[in-house]
């Protein structure tokens, strides 16, 4: 299986909107719409209020992500995230992404997740300026530029993101892929997406939805690079 990121627009369902009663069905039924990154939000109630998914319920998932050749994305809004990276890897994340708030050593936490195996993502937080990633831009491989403040679902796009999105891509240069996160659906995504973001997270406007499989290619279609 190869790490890595898949070229153009991707839309990445967030699992923190599903129905955890019946998660395997709603996960495969993502990737059968043909998801190839499934988003995972671990939140620890420090780094952000609520508590929500460990390793345990990554590993119950990962075959499947795996069978479908897609990646795990593993979002960690939890402090001193370099504790945990061993214990993500080895329930199956293809890309461990930390915030980068939340540690006092970006580089030791970076090169603990590629000794680990998984791909690189560094977090940004709505307040935090771009410039808090410029001297990671060679050292990772996707940094998540988040469009909310983290911690929940269903919040809305916070304006003015694009242009941080827009910011970041400068900044990039293409070093790393750029991923949205948080009140990304079919009318904040074709803005992002212009403004260089590749991965698209959507929970609530793909697992809230009545048919998560529908909402998925409705979304992808909306980045889908036109003409
Ligand atoms: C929020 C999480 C998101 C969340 C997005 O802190 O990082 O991944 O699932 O949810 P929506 O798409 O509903 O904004
Ligand atoms: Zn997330």
């Amino acid at each position: 299986m190869s790490r890595t990121i898949p070229q153009g627009p991707r839309v990445a369902p967030s699992i923190l909107s599903a129905d955890f009663g019946a998660l395997r069905s709603q996960v495969a039924a993502v990737l059968e719409a043909g998801a190839r990154i499934i988003h995972v939000d671990v939140m620890d109630g420090h780094f952000v209020p609520p508590l929500t998914i460990g390793p345990a319920v990554l590993a119950s998932i990962a075959d499947l992500i795996h069978e479908s050749e897609a990646l795990a994305d593993v979002h960690l809004m939890i402090e001193r995230p370099e504790r945990h990276v061993q214990a993500f890897a080895k329930a199956g994340a293809d890309i461990i992404t930390f915030h980068a708030e939340a540690t006092p050593d970006l580089a030791l936490c970076a090169s603990r997740i590629r000794e680990a195996g998984p791909l690189v993502g560094l977090a940004l937080n709505p307040g935090t300026p771009v410039a808090a990633a410029a001297q990671m831009a060679g050292e990772v491989d996707m940094v998540l530029c988040m469009t909310v403040s983290p911690g929940w679902g269903g919040q809305k796009f916070i304006s003015g993101s694009t242009e941080k999105v827009a910011e970041l891509a400068a900044m990039l240069g293409g070093r790393a892929a750029i991923e949205v996160d948080g009140g990304i659906d079919a009318a904040t995504a074709p803005g992002c997406a212009r403004a260089g973001a590749a991965v698209f997270v959507a929970g609530s406007a793909i697992f809230g939805r009545p048919d998560p499989a529908a909402a998925y290619a409705e979304l992808a279609e909306a980045v889908a690079p036109s003409g």
